[in-house]
């Protein structure tokens, strides 16, 4: 058995990898922890866990030497700009014990290599530049050989996750002009975080549909890191997400231009072969659609290609859950390969349908 640890047990991400620990057959939750809430039973916290044994953790303050010792693998739950630090103690706490800890990072803190990118999107100044450079951006059905050998793992965010599956098998098929690419997103409201804001406060939000962070979304650069590694050519492209009444759930609808006059079997048959060894990607049969229901709670991502031969486009949607796959159980699979478990082990859920 592993043993982990959890830094912001109280946010909706955190929330989310302790209801999937509490089954994870491989890892145990040890340490769980929170600034506010420290001192409290996770089941205090989250009554669901009521009758776990895990229900019965005591949440501490986070202290990277004890997370260190305690533990095998810390998932870090927390904002852009603490992750940084956190991750660099909890590694140096870890070398001085001469003890492996794997670090997954949910945040955007490792994700973007080209440090001025990331200070200029985020408006925070990088502390922990060597880690950068070090971390693997985990998204494991691209770079799982270079995550089976990390100790630090960027997960990826939730929206780059739902955009780069969609994207990745036209581009390394190169069947789309690479300076036609408009991602038109749309998340629920659990993607803005647990802390209280007026823009997702229940009336702004439900019985609403609005449009937010047009052209200067955090997400586009590491959208295009990525999408520009595979294409092996620099991409600029659109990204517009918007808000959904919903709790969870990413729909997104990615407009593309063909490089020449493809049909509809041609493009299914790319996708189908690409995505074929892969678990967690469900390639849906021409004319079906994803949709953010089949997907909640679960690491799948529905993804369905559309050939629109008057436009010579090709239209692909991708739907995913942002708490589960797009951050929780993505780190979760994450973890399993770090720590030389079987993918699937503990993040094979069912959907949760209505
Ligand atoms: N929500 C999503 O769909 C999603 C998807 C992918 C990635 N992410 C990323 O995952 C991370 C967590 O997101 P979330 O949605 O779970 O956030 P959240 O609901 O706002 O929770 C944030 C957590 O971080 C802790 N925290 C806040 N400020 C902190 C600080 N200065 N130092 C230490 N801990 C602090 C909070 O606990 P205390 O205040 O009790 O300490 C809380 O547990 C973020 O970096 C986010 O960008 C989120």
């Amino acid at each position: 058995m592993y043993t982990a640890g959890l830094v912001g047990i109280t946010g909706y991400t955190g929330m989310e990898l302790a209801r999937a620990l509490v089954s994870h057959p491989q890892i145990n939750l040890t340490v769980a922890t929170s600034r506010q809430e420290q001192g409290k039973k996770v089941a205090d916290l989250y009554p669901f866990l009521r009758g776990h044994a895990l229900g019965n953790l005591e949440i501490s303050d986070a202290d990277a030497k004890e997370l260190a010792e305690k533990c095998d693998v810390v998932f870090l739950a927390i904002p852009h700009g603490v992750a940084m630090d956190t991750a660099a103690q909890i590694l140096e706490a870890a070398e001085n014990l001469k003890k492996s800890v794997k670090v997954i990072d949910l945040s955007a803190d490792f994700r973007i290599k080209d440090i001025a990118t990331y200070e200029q999107w985020y408006g925070v100044t990088h502390t922990q530049k060597k880690y950068v450079e070090e971390s693997v951006y985990g998204l494991i059905e691209i770079n799982a050989e270079a995550i089976k050998k990390a100790r630090l793992v960027a997960n990826p965010g939730c929206y780059p996750t739902a955009s780069i599956l969609g994207l990745y098998p036209a581009l390394k098929n190169k069947i789309i002009k690479l300076d036609d690419i408009v991602i038109d997103a749309k998340s629920g409201t659990s993607g803005a975080g647990r802390k209280a804001s007026v823009p997702t406060l229940f009336c702004e939000v439900q019985d609403n549909f609005r449009p937010y962070g047009l052209g200067k979304h955090r997400h586009t650069p590491e959208i295009e890191q990525e999408l520009s590694l595979i294409a092996h050519n620099d991409i600029t492209l659109s990204f517009n997400p918007h808000l959904l009444p919903i709790q969870r759930g990413i729909l997104t609808t990615i407009y593309t231009k063909l490089t020449q006059d493809y049909a509809q079997e041609d493009i299914q048959k790319i996708y189908e072969d690409t995505w074929k060894d892969c678990p967690f990607i469900r390639v849906l049969p021409a004319g079906q659609f994803p949709e953010t229901r089949y997907v909640r709670g679960s690491m799948f991502c529905d993804i369905a290609v559309t050939v629109d031969k008057r436009t010579q486009r090709l239209i692909i949607t991708s739907a995913i859950d942002n708490l589960a796959r797009g951050a929780s159980l993505q780190a979760l699979a994450n973890a399993n390969l770090t720590l030389g478990l079987p993918l699937k082990a503990g993040i094979d859920h069912v959907p949760l349908c209505p």
